[in-house]
């Protein structure tokens, strides 16, 4: 088991290369099942996510082959090897308790194995750290296309005589459109017969990834990006080559890293299209952040005003960056308002907020930050990914050492951050106290 020692007081300053999206990542080698030959994804990140969905698709018959070095399609020196994803074996439909129980994304194998091999085998995900997270939208959306499911000790076990039928259906739920179920229907729409109209559809830049590598296999889909996503089905996918985003949530993590440490960071291959609400939101808190063809400038100078902030399905202000916002705010010149309107649970960092010295008051879905002068280093606990990320943040900011146990929660979603913020200044040690 890993933990950081993160020394705190350091400015960041310098050149960060943001890498390629985990949450586009993962759909996108899902989608994969689909495609008759060999896909070729670039910019997928070193992850143990990644990790998770290349066992999840092994499991399923599929070879994946990462290779080795820089890809060089992007100038620059981006450390991740293309992977090669072929199937090779259709028969096996089943993602095993072992594998979701790790990784809740594994969900996204449920749409492309019913439009491909008729019948999807998926443990049922139990609960999660960022709180109640059914998945009952996915499932309706593919019964609407004609699949038919039952339980099975703790397993959906979905089937489809024939193939599965398009047809217009609204996807949203008591909490808004969903990004994982969208882009699972609109998969298993791609392989059905006839016309898909997705009413209520997500609209984050990941759904439109996953449409753009579709419709490059030969799939027929519009609108994504916008609330209503039209699929026209075709017979058959054919592997490609894409390249996945960059990812938006570790450029905005990045972004409150240069403001929390009072620090200048460029930031490189990354789109700040995809993090309007993240820099309005930084500029009212008195963060300089500006852009030059693919790369992001932020730098901050100490005086940080009060915000409000709710979070909201895209282009709102993203849930992942929630944590993040709060570990700035933590530290600002008044008092600060942060509603979570898409995991009303996820603040299981207010508490290791709190330990550092934060005051920090939750109320429902709601939590006020009263900005103090100074955090101090303490020995905190990582939760989740995304209150993590807000922990090495206030760590950095923080008067002293910070202990950050259970970093593997951080390992699955952040590529190499601690070198990545070393590189530009912090201090971070990873130890082994096993
Ligand atoms: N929801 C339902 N029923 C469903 C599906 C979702 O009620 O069947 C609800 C959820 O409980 C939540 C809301 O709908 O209240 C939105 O959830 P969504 O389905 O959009 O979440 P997701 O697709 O499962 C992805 C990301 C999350 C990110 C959310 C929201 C991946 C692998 N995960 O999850 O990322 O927080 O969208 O933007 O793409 C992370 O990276 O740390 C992470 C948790």
């Amino acid at each position: 088991m890993y933990s950081f020692l993160i020394h705190g007081g350091t400015r960041l300053k310098g050149k960060v290369e943001i890498s390629g999206s985990k949450n586009s990542s993962l759909p996108i080698m899902a989608a994969c099942l689909m495609a008759e030959g060999k896909t070729t994804l670039k910019g997928v990140p070193r992850l143990s996510d990644i990790d998770s969905m290349v066992k999840l698709l092994g499991d399923l018959g599929c070879h994946v082959y990462r290779h080795e070095g820089a890809d060089s399609v992007v100038p620059g020196p981006s450390l991740d090897g293309p992977l090669d994803i072929t199937v090779t074996d259709e028969k096996k439909a089943e993602a095993s308790y072992d594998i979701v129980k790790t990784m809740r994304a594994s969900i996204c194998v449920l749409g492309p194995l019913l439009a491909k091999r008729k019948k999807a085998v998926v443990s049922i995900p139990g609960g999660c750290n960022i709180g109640d997270r059914p998945v009952d939208l996915h499932v309706r959306g593919m019964q609407k296309l004609g699949a038919q499911f039952r339980t099975e000790n703790g397993y959906m076990v979905g089937e489809v005589s024939g193939r599965l039928k398009g047809c217009r259906m609204y996807l949203g739920g008591a909490q808004g459109p969903t990004v994982l179920g969208t882009i699972n229907v609109m998969c298993a729409a791609a392989l059905a017969e006839g016309e898909t109209v997705l009413v209520g559809a997500a609209c984050e830049p990941e759904v439109s990834d996953c449409a753009n590598m579709l419709n490059k296999m030969g799939a027929r889909i519009t609108g994504h990006g916008t609330p209503e996503i039209r699929i026209e089905g075709v017979e058959k996918l054919s592997g490609v080559e894409h390249r996945v985003i960059p990812d938006r949530i570790e450029c905005g993590t990045f972004m409150i890293a240069a403001a929390i440490t009072n620090g200048e960071l460029e930031l490189k291959h990354c789109n700040l299209d995809h993090l309007i609400a993240v820099a309005d939101r930084l500029e009212e808190v008195g963060v300089k952040v500006s852009r030059q063809n693919g790369t992001i400038f932020v730098s901050s100078n100490r005086r940080l005003n009060p915000v409000e902030m709710t979070t909201q399905p895209y282009p709102g202000f993203p849930t992942d960056i929630q944590a993040q916002l709060m570990a700035l705010l933590a530290i600002g010149d008044g008092m600060s308002v942060i509603t979570e309107r898409i995991f009303p649970d996820r603040f299981l960092h207010v508490g290791e907020l709190n330990r550092m010295g934060a005051r920090i008051r939750k109320e429902g879905p709601t939590a006020v930050i009263q900005g103090v002068k100074e955090l101090q280093g303490a020995t905190v606990m990582c939760s989740d990914l995304r209150a993590s990320a807000a922990l090495v943040l206030a760590g950095m900011v923080a008067k002293g050492t910070t202990r950050l146990d259970r970093v593997y929660h951080i390992d699955r979603g952040y590529e190499k951050i601690e070198q990545k913020l070393n590189a530009v200044g912090a201090q971070i040690e990873r130890i082994n106290d096993r």
